[in-house]
């Protein structure tokens, strides 16, 4: 009997149409759009404004995107993972309420949190319930509101955040297609670097964290950079090493979107043309869990049955890994 591989078979996405630039920001906090483009590469961000839109109400016209393209009703949805790390609640999962918003009722859902590396644990977690022929429709998002974390006075972090997301179906086949191998790391110790402070159990919400901005995002950019750098890079080449791929072999690169400065590193080591590359940093900023997702519906129409696939993240906690997949079918037909 063939092995059975997970393979994405449809992706949704949806950014928020909202867009403030560079330029919008400058009169906000000190810095400029020179600064932000040569630092990061972003030109623009998206920013949920709808009232009371939480996460989920960015991850369902996804969901629901990706079962018209497949032609499927969301109630054959079986299990539903969403990566975040701005769930509409502490609880329930944003997973459980994404489910609800599109009529998944069949499925069983929950969230991951791994930060910018949310999008790769749950894929690679969603897998395996595909893989052991348990399930065989497996919706995995990767969506985030960081404008809801973000202090707009803090020009080391409102600048570089953005609101977006995508879902991609998870499906059998028997093809070889699909998610080959993935490698996945955490560092807990690099927490201090890249977290949000309070709101958790150590420091819950109070008059105090709310005075001492504890509920926003604080990022120690510098350090954060040191890591990204090289852990992308390296668990991008183990990946490929141990598949035999080379930079020729490789037909795309799908890079978390945090810095273009780091994109361009992961690249460079991987020995990839650029043209291998997929950005939109430039349109979307850094969308935590959103952006590897974003890329691939961004991108989905240049792809091609069989094209070789390295999905490549670095994030909070420290978290970081790669993921080899073969894509599944041509998307422009
Ligand atoms: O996605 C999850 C993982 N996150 C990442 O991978 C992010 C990794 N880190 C980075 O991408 C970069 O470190 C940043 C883009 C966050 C910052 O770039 P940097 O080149 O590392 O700048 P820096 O933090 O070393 O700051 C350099 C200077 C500082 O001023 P002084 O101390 O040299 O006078 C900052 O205060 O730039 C200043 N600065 C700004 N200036 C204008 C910091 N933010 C800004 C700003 N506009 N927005």
């Amino acid at each position: 009997m063939a092995k059975v591989t997970a393979a994405i078979t449809a992706i949704g996405g949806y950014v928020p149409e909202t867009k403030v630039t560079n330029k919008d920001l400058e009169k906000l906090v000190d810095t400029s759009d020179e600064w932000i483009t040569t630092r990061t590469g972003i030109k623009e961000r998206r920013i949920e404004k709808r009232e009371g839109a939480g996460a989920s109400d960015i991850a369902v016209p996804a969901v629901l995107e990706l079962c018209e393209k497949r032609g499927i009703s969301p109630e054959e949805i079986e299990l539903l993972i969403c990566a975040t790390v701005t769930a509409d609640y502490n609880f329930p999962s944003a997973a459980n309420i994404i489910a609800d918003k599109v009529g998944a009722k069949n499925a069983w859902s929950y969230d991951v949190n791994a930060a910018c590396s949310g999008f790769i644990y749950a894929l690679s977690t969603g897998a395996q319930f595909i893989e052991t022929g348990r399930y065989k429709k497996v919706v995995i998002v990767g969506v985030d509101k960081m404008s809801s974390i973000l202090n707009y006075n803090d020009r080391t972090t409102c600048v570089i955040f953005g609101d977006g997301g995508g879902a991609v179906l998870l499906e059998p086949n028997e093809e070889g297609l699909g998610i080959i191998d993935f490698a996945l790391h955490s560092d807990g110790s690099g927490r201090e670097f890249l977290y949000q402070p309070a709101g958790g159990s150590v420091q819950p919400a109070s008059h105090e964290s709310v005075d001492s901005q504890g509920h926003f995002v604080h990022q120690v950019g510098k350090q954060v950079f040191k890591f990204a750098v090289t852990n992308m890079a390296d668990v991008s080449v183990d990946v490929m090493e141990r598949n035999g791929l080379t930079g020729d072999t490789v037909d795309w690169l799908v890079p978390h979107q945090a810095n273009l400065r780091i994109i361009d590193a992961t690249a460079n080591r991987m020995e990839l043309d650029p043209k291998k590359v997929m950005i939109n940093i430039e349109k979307f900023g850094n969308t935590t869990s959103g952006t590897i997702p974003l890329c691939l519906w961004e991108w989905e129409k240049q792809l091609n049955k069989g094209d070789n696939l390295i999905l490549s993240a670095f994030g909070g906690g420290f978290t970081w890994g790669a993921v080899y997949l073969k894509w599944a079918y041509d998307s422009k037909k």
